[in-house]
């Protein structure tokens, strides 16, 4: 740099409030396939009943992790009404297992129907009731474990994790750009401040290489080393 200029505050290669505008939004969006009959269905069922589900662009990344390490086996921490599980049964082949969990019955009796209609009812196993306590009884390792629950759980995922996850397998978490709010000054909020303390511990994390991917409302990856 000549002497006398001034140093730049912003590194060059940072694209500042880039890939989250509203526009560029749209367009990634615009990009995707049109979805088969159920998972268009799904999808106009959660905006109208507001269901928080993590919708086609983040799909779409499940479903390719999934191809790039071949995985067979997927444990999902949040399903609600089954909409990302079916991305994955997707994924996972014929002879592929998808873990559904979620604390709430009438979702699931929802999701068992989309399944069927999917036709991947056979490849999914349903399971009611808190998923944390389900991940912990679980004696095999899987491919992924895919968690969506609820926030404030996020740093209690984080610690039961890597004995159910095979080496080489991926630990992919939705949310955790939390709309940006990751990024206030001093959170109060108990989810936000749950969020960073996650985020930091998996980046910092020995067991994990990971990168969050800021497509939609942040996605992290980890890969188990
Ligand atoms: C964000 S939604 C899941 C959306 C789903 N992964 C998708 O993208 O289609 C979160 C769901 O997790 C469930 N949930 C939250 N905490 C839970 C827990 N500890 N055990 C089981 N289910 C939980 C809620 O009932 C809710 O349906």
């Amino acid at each position: 740099m000549t002497q006398g200029k001034k140093k730049p505050t912003a590194a060059r290669w940072r694209h500042y409030n880039f890939t989250t505008a509203g526009p560029v939004d749209d367009y990634l969006y615009s990009m995707l396939p049109k979805r088969e009959e159920v998972l268009a269905e799904m999808e106009d069922y959660a905006t109208q009943h507001n269901v928080p589900i993590v919708g086609p662009a983040v799909a779409r990344v499940l479903q390719q992790l999934a191809m790039m390490i071949d995985a067979r086996t997927v444990f999902e921490l949040g399903s609600a009404i089954g909409y990302s599980t079916i991305w994955w049964a997707q994924a996972v082949g014929e002879k592929g297992r998808v873990v559904y969990t979620d604390g709430d019955r009438k979702n699931a009796e929802r999701a068992r129907g989309y399944f069927a209609r999917a036709g991947v009812a056979n490849r999914i196993t349903i399971h009611t009731g808190d998923a944390l306590e389900f991940l912990s009884e679980q004696k095999a390792e899987f491919d992924i474990i895919f968690n969506d629950v609820d926030k404030e759980d996020y740093p209690r995922v984080l610690r039961l994790i890597s004995p159910r996850l095979r080496k080489g397998g991926l630990f992919i978490t939705d949310n955790v750009l939390w709309s940006g709010r990751v990024a206030e000054k001093n959170p109060t909020d108990a989810s936000t401040k749950a969020i960073l303390e996650f985020n930091r511990k998996l980046y910092d994390s020995k067991d994990f290489y990971t990168t969050i991917l800021p497509i939609r409302d942040g996605l992290a990856v980890a890969l188990k080393k």
